[in-house]
């Protein structure tokens, strides 16, 4: 293999969710690339080289194998893979700061420093750098100074390459994006860049659906679309809590909403919440421009987003204490479903989180089921008290349980015989449905007392004993 001649290295720092699969799906289109992902975690890179990949994605593992081993390659060996590499990607994680200045919404660049560092040191020839991890707003700046500083003759070129897709459907839309957005200097040098990452994209995306950009519009883009679609979620979740208590349904206002053109359907579905590694971290990102460059009533703008997520949470907690008599101490509450959304085992930002922790300080039983999520399920709530058991069958999960509570959208939940769940549960049995994924008329003929996001509750205290 090594002998094999490459039109281009690629490398890729950080194997994620982003490098990982994005590495996959340029090595299968680009064979002619060697593609090779690195990172400092040695159990990551020893999962990418075995059956049982790091993360669940649609699609994916077929495409690794196919590419694994011919010009797909994964190792720990960072130094060596930047001094081969014609072209390197950018992929470490930007987690929120959670220390000194900014804490809780500057982002924490240390990884994208040391990262840059580590570049510098082990660069002998020219490079193109590309930023596919979501940075603030000029940070290809901070990075083009911490390449060039010292005594160094190497030349790097950075481009801004931001990922859109979304977990779940990341190889469909890596495979048939919107747009590829590429963001570069406007010098001779920048554009040659620019071209060289084109011609990547262009064996299978169409030059239509490329975009370039200057490299702060285009890092600006990236956090910009996040905060849209966020903005959209909370936008129709605070109609929810309105049709809550005056009877409307918001699947129908949706609907009739997103009829317009101008307004378009998508991102109008009212549920927990959004959950997920990027889009309370991208709006706290903004925010904190926003605060940094004094705009106050822009940075409060994008606040309420979030404030309006976790309201959504509360809330959800809220109508179920106040419908299970208020109090569900002691009692067993089977949480279908832990990931922030169907498809994928990733809990980063699950509003199943926030609610776990919200019913166990109510010191509910929780028993957690999910087809994909439980490892995480498991961290993330390793240090919190009470109650919680993990069980990958939802009928034993919710065996004896007062109230079942649906947290994400997996298909399976739609098919599950839930007269056999009614029967083996406690009652009045209660069925709140966090994404409104359900056929509540039927649970409700069922027996269930049926509460979903946005719609009237459906109980049967006054027309029926249990
Ligand atoms: C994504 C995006 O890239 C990023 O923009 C966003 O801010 C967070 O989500 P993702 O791929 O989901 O990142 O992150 P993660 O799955 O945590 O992967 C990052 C990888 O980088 C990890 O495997 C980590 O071990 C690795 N890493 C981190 C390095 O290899 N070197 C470092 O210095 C730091
Ligand atoms: C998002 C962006 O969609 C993607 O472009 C970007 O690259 C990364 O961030 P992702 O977080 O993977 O992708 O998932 P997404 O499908 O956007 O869902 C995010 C959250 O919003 C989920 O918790 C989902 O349940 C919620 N959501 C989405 C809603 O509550 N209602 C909706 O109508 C859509």
């Amino acid at each position: 293999m090594s002998d094999k001649q490459y039109v281009k290295n690629i490398l890729c720092i950080g194997a994620g969710y982003v490098g990982g699969p994005t590495m996959t799906v340029i090595a299968n289109f680009c064979p002619d690339y060697k593609v090779t992902v690195v990172d400092i975690s040695r159990e990551r890179i020893d999962r990418w080289n075995s059956d049982d990949l790091p993360i669940y994605e649609p699609g994916l593992k077929e495409r690794v194998l196919k590419a694994r081993g011919q010009n797909l390659f994964f190792s720990t060996d960072i130094d060596r893979g930047i001094d081969e590499a014609d072209i390197i990607f950018v992929s470490v994680n930007t987690p929120t700061k959670t220390f000194g200045e900014g804490a809780g919404r500057a982002v924490d660049l240390q990884y994208i420093e040391k990262t840059a560092r580590r570049i510098k040191a082990s660069s002998k020839s020219d490079k193109i750098i590309v930023e596919k991890s979501t940075v603030p707003v000029r940070a290809a700046e901070t990075l083009s100074k911490i390449l060039h500083s010292g005594n160094n003759s190497v030349h790097f070129e950075i481009l801004s390459n931001p990922e859109f897709m979304a977990e779940g459907t990341g190889i469909h839309d890596m495979e048939n994006p919107d747009r590829v957005l590429i963001g570069s200097m406007d010098t001779p040098s920048g554009r040659a860049a620019r071209d060289e990452l084109i011609k990547i994209y262009e064996r299978w995306v169409p030059r239509e659906k490329m975009v370039t950009s200057d490299l702060w519009s285009s890092e600006l883009s990236k956090l910009v679309s996040n905060a849209f679609l966020a903005q959209r979620i909370s936008s129709i979740n605070s109609i929810s809590a309105l049709c809550e208590v005056t009877g409307a349904d918001v699947d129908e206002v949706a609907r009739a909403v997103g009829k317009d053109s101008r307004i378009g359907p998508k991102f109008l579905r009212a549920g927990l919440g959004f959950g997920g590694s990027c889009f309370r971290k991208d709006i706290l990102n903004l925010i904190y421009l926003c605060e940094h460059y004094g705009l106050q009533p822009a940075a409060d703008f994008w606040q309420q987003v979030i404030a309006i997520n976790d309201f959504q949470m509360q809330r959800f907690v809220h109508r179920m204490v106040a419908a299970m008599f208020n109090t569900v101490a002691d009692k067993k509450i089977t949480l279908f479903g832990f990931a922030f959304k169907p498809d994928t085992g990733d809990t980063r930002d699950s509003p199943a989180i926030h609610i776990s922790k919200m019913l166990l300080k109510e010191r509910a039983r929780l028993w957690v089921t999910d087809p994909h999520a439980l490892n995480n399920a498991r961290q993330d709530l390793e240090d919190v008290e009470g109650e919680i058991v993990y069980e990958p069958d939802p009928y034993k999960a919710a065996e004896g349980a007062h109230a079942i509570a649906l947290m994400t959208e997996w298909d399976q939940y739609r098919s599950l015989d839930y007269r056999r769940i009614f029967d083996r549960m406690e009652k009045p049995a209660f069925l709140f449905d966090g994404r409104n994924h359900l056929d509540h008329q039927a649970l409700f003929d069922l027996g269930f007392n049926v509460y979903a996001v946005g719609k009237p509750d459906r109980t049967r205290f006054n027309n029926d004993s249990q």
